[in-house]
């Protein structure tokens, strides 16, 4: 098969464990015989550095033209110590998210088994951990207006608005996932305050009547907060808006050991985008110590998501022997053990790239499915 990807590096570590993620799916392509073309694109403080833009229109287009988008992070401390800068890296995030119609972030939560004592939780409570968080991506707070300052700017505001659309279209995505799993969806919002969430309550309950198969239970997002924690074992399926969806990704990366592991696909109109959710680590740049797995697993999303599933599995499989071996860069790494560097993960990960001897394997489903939408 022939498989176009737009490569999006961005800022800080993103070049690195980009590098190490095309390691990887050049030795798929080479070992299940398909064709990757890779077209790079500048997005972030890159972008702005090389355009004045954070996601130029070229960018775009080389988004739009290809099968998926492979992203890096995005980020540059030299923006956030000045408040004022009128344009900023993440805008281009943003950006991109909306213009590409990304309106799902799906970012599953699972123990990988050989880093079960690297949770900071206790092994009982993470053991079996497996879930995924469908975090609504295009609405929101994060692009509510109006948003800005008044009085002499000494007041600032921002809006959080939710269509009956985008909520709708969100939460099919997470009933629908739902429904290749363990049938059980958890609804998080602040119901008891916030008038987007009853709409988001109210629409989910409509919903929840053509699945009945589904177990639809709802929680206040703090309260869920406390629950990912308390007992991760409890959830399947999470759906929630945008900030809730982000704040609480960030918690439940604990759970798998870094936030260097955990990794998401976002889904909506038509190309799909794959990235790690951590961010740029800008004082990690250059020095070839960041954790590439997160976006190699987000490489095997986006082959799982462009239906080759045998391919995405060999990939995870790599990464467990990795794990299993003790090949983890300093973030995971054990008392006494050796660190290695983000070049040798990668290298380690590509070479154990296996596609099975005797046609396809069906031995095992994958844990993590994107949904088509
Ligand atoms: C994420 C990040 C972004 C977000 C930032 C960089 C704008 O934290 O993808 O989770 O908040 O969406
Ligand atoms: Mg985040």
């Amino acid at each position: 098969m022939e498989i176009r990807i737009a490569l999006l590096p961005g800022d800080g570590i993103g070049p690195e464990i980009i590098t190490e993620a095309v390691k990887v799916l050049d030795r798929v392509a080479a070992r299940f015989g398909h064709r990757i073309i890779y077209t790079r694109a500048l997005v972030g403080a890159a972008a702005i550095d090389a355009t004045g833009d954070p996601y130029p229109e070229e960018t775009h287009r080389i988004c739009q033209a290809s099968d998926a988008v492979l992203f890096g992070a995005i980020g540059d401390p030299k923006y956030d110590n000045d408040p004022t800068s009128k344009v900023r890296p993440e805008q281009g995030l943003l950006r991109m998210r909306k213009s590409l119609g990304l309106f799902a972030n799906l970012r599953p939560v699972s123990l990988f088994e050989a880093l079960t004592d690297r949770s900071p939780l206790r092994p009982e409570v993470v053991r079996g951990t497996d879930f995924i968080c469908v975090r609504e991506l295009t609405g929101g707070i994060y692009f509510g207006r109006p948003q800005g300052r008044d009085e002499g700017g000494r007041r600032a505001f921002d809006t959080c608005t939710y269509t009956v659309e985008e909520i709708d279209r969100v939460l099919q995505v997470a009933f629908r996932l739902a429904m290749t799993r363990r049938r059980r969806l958890t609804v998080v919002d602040k119901a008891n305050v916030l008038e987007t969430s009853r709409l988001w309550r109210e629409r989910a309950q409509l919903m929840a009547a053509q699945y009945p198969e589904v177990t639809v239970e709802y929680m206040f997002v703090d309260n869920a907060a406390m629950q990912i924690i308390r007992q991760p074992t409890h959830f399947d399926v999470i759906v929630t808006e945008n900030m809730f969806g982000d704040i609480l990704t960030d918690e439940a990366s604990v759970i798998s050991g870094s936030l260097g592991m955990l990794s998401s696909a976002s889904v909506g109109a038509e190309v799909a985008l794959f990235e790690p959710i951590h961010g740029s680590y800008p004082q990690a740049a250059g020095r070839n110590i960041a954790n590439p797995m997160a976006t190699i697993l987000s490489a095997a999303m986006l082959l799982e998501h462009l239906g080759l599933e045998a391919e995405g599995r060999a990939v995870r499989e790599a990464v467990n022997t990795a794990l299993a071996a003790g090949v983890v860069t300093e973030d995971l790494v054990r008392e006494g053990g050796r660190s290695y560097s983000t070049s040798e993960v990668g290298d380690y990960v590509a070479a154990h790239v296996w596609a099975p001897l005797f046609g396809r394997s069906t031995s095992e489903q994958p844990n993590v499915r994107t949904v088509r939408v």
